[in-house]
């Protein structure tokens, strides 16, 4: 049986920071409703560089860490839904800009993507078949915001991050509970891409910027992240007393406050940093990771759970030894 370990963890935004009281004088806000509703302040917003100029920030920065040559690097998964193109890959323009021999592809699953992509490349890795991954979490979200709407346009921004997981001896990939509810996918859609061409019966116009209904995806994270965690913790037959942090998917603090309610946790176990990136899909879990391991809150031996959701809708716990 082969066992996956992080080796290395790494994150990268863009320099521009947007401020509250910044986007108030682009849209009818103020910084009072923004960080009373969701606990942002700042979020950062590319002014020249796509989705792929991240997560080769974040590749190189892993590379860089770990000393691994990128010839050794067998799997580059990229968890996205702002890719540069609809093909290539995002994946495989890192691939290129490390000149590794990887095998490389995206995965779209939203903010859930990191968890998503984590999941693939342990499960890959413990086939014995390879021995280095890079997943990345990477997201442009101004791409697809439309910066007239109030509703959406405060509560994003842009930035990625990533870890190294390589085959190991013993096992740091722990448990994990991954869902999905199709049902629901209206709740959260962008990037509509309607169908054009010579043979068409009745064009439809497309709808490329992002719509989501926020009461109902509120109420959909505060009852599934909960019961996510404690089917995570049954599986791995361990309570959250043996958990030292929780990293959620940076969304929204009132949906990690009542969740925390909801698990009898304090809010300080829960690793939080909305207020400076705003919700950056599937960049947030693995730049709060990466912040954490930086700020050297990550011991070895520490076990953590790491929880997304979003549009799908999905969603996936993951319970990680470090
Ligand atoms: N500034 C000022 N007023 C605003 C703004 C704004 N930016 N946005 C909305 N309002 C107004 C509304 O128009 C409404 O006014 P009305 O009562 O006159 O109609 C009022 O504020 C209340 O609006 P609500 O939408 O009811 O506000 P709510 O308290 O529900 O907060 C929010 C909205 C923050 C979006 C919340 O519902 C939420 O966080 N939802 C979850 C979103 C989320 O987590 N998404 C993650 C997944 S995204 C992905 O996967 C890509």
């Amino acid at each position: 049986m082969f066992s996956s370990k992080i080796l290395a963890f790494e994150n990268y935004v863009p320099e521009n920071i947007v401020s509250n009281d910044r986007l108030s004088d682009i849209v009818d806000t103020s910084d009072e409703w923004i960080y009373s509703r969701t606990g942002i302040s700042n979020r950062r917003i590319t002014t020249n560089q796509n989705t792929s100029d991240l997560a080769i920030n974040v590749a190189k920065g892993l590379i860089e860490q770990t000393g691994i040559a990128p010839d050794d690097i067998d799997i580059i998964i990229v968890a996205t839904i702002t890719p540069d193109y609809l093909t290539p890959s995002t994946a495989c323009i890192v691939q290129g800009a490390l000149n590794t021999k990887a095998l490389a592809f995206d995965i779209n699953v939203a903010c859930s993507g990191f968890v998503y992509a984590l999941s693939i490349a342990d499960k890959f890795l413990k086939s014995g078949m390879y021995k280095n991954a890079i997943v990345i979490g990477a997201d442009v979200l101004s791409k697809i915001i439309d910066w007239e709407d109030r509703t959406t346009c405060v509560l994003f921004g842009d930035g990625a991050g990533g870890v190294l997981l390589s085959k190991n001896d013993e096992n740091h990939i722990l448990a994990e509970d991954i869902k999905a509810d199709g049902s629901s996918w209206e709740a959260i859609k962008g990037g509509h891409l309607g169908v054009k061409n010579p043979f068409v019966l009745e064009e439809k116009q497309d709808k490329f910027f992002l719509e989501m209904n926020g009461r109902d995806v509120f109420n959909f994270a505060t009852k599934t992240v909960p019961k996510s965690i404690e089917a995570l913790l049954e599986k791995a037959n361990l309570t959250l007393d043996d958990v030292k942090y929780i990293v959620p998917h940076q969304a929204n603090l009132r949906i990690v406050e009542v969740v925390a309610k909801k698990l009898k946790q304090p809010l300080e176990k829960f690793y939080l940093n909305m207020q400076n990136y705003g919700n950056t899909s599937a960049g947030s879990i693995p730049i709060a990771l990466a912040e954490m391991y930086k700020q050297g809150l990550l011991s070895s031996g520490d076990k953590i759970i790491i929880t997304g959701f979003g549009a799908g809708l999905t969603w996936g716990s993951m319970l990680i030894k470090i």
